[in-house]
């Protein structure tokens, strides 16, 4: 049987060549929707769509810096040019910046929240006036948007992304638009491979469920928020990280009692 959650919609991705994002383009258009994935990897995401659309599924590649805003008007005109409005558009795109506190570097910061925190605000802005009633933005944030997290530059990023997508959830509302963020834990993709081993053994200790998550096990949450499956979800938050969040840090506790 066909799955047609997303027919006749039109959503965009961005961070799309790989990792989750790769996996949101295949859900979304698996779902019916015409995706236009969109990457600054042009190789990896022109063989994406190229392998998608051979199996008769509805996706184009587009190269797209989320951090220019020459790049979100260039996409808007095509899409008004092609008779598209937008229904969907999901803010997945981001990158890591690792340094801490004492170490990290302007550059390095204000490239953190150019593609974390800025990316999103501008793809909001171009697509925004593309979609009406039904539109849906989904924001992908991070389990260390809830805490505090080593990685000071992308922490405060993605802190802030949960202030921009409240505010979408409420200037956008009238118009039928949601905004829900996503927070992931710890996904295998190339981003997470490159992550300090003992970090990721670290990580794991403090996830209940004590493995790390696939691409495949965000991506249906995606769809489902992009869906009129969740047209009266709108501003919330919601983790796919094994319960890593949830504790607070008690499952140090409750290790400790374990091994003891
Ligand atoms: P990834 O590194 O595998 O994929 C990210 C994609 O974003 C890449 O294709 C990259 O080329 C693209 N990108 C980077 N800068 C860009 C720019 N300026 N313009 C357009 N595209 C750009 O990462 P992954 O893991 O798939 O991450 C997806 C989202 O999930 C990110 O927002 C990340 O912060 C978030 N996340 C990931 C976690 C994980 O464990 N993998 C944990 C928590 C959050």
């Amino acid at each position: 049987m066909s799955r047609t959650r997303l027919a006749d919609r039109t959503v965009v991705i961005t961070g799309a060549a790989q990792g989750q994002g790769a996996a949101e383009v295949e859900a979304a258009a698996r779902e019916g929707a015409t995706v236009v994935a969109t990457d600054v990897l042009d190789e990896a995401g022109e063989k994406l769509a190229a392998a998608l659309l051979a199996e008769g599924l509805d996706v184009r590649y587009r190269h797209l810096d989320v951090s220019s805003p020459d790049d979100w008007a260039g996409l808007a005109d095509w899409l008004r040019g092609r008779g598209h409005g937008a229904h969907g558009l999901v803010n997945n795109a981001g990158i890591p910046m690792r340094a801490r506190l004492g170490d990290v570097d302007l550059a390095d910061w204000d490239r953190a929240f150019a593609v974390n925190t800025t990316g999103p605000m501008l793809g909001i802005q171009a697509l925004a006036p593309l979609m009406g009633e039904g539109g849906s933005i989904v924001n992908v944030g991070s389990v260390a948007g809830l805490t505090a997290h080593h990685a000071v530059a992308y922490t405060a990023s993605k802190w802030a992304l949960r202030g921009l997508s409240k505010v979408a959830s409420l200037e956008l509302a009238p118009k039928g638009i949601r905004t829900n963020t996503v927070h992931p834990g710890f996904i295998e993709t190339p981003l997470m491979a490159t992550a300090n081993p003992v970090f990721q053994q670290a990580h794991l200790s403090m996830t209940p469920l004590g493995r790390t998550g696939t691409c495949d096990e965000v991506a249906p949450l995606v769809v489902y928020l992009l869906s009129d499956e969740a047209s009266y979800v709108n501003g919330a938050e919601i983790t796919v990280d094994g319960g890593y969040a949830a504790h607070g840090g008690v499952k140090a506790i409750t290790n400790a009692l374990d091994a003891g």
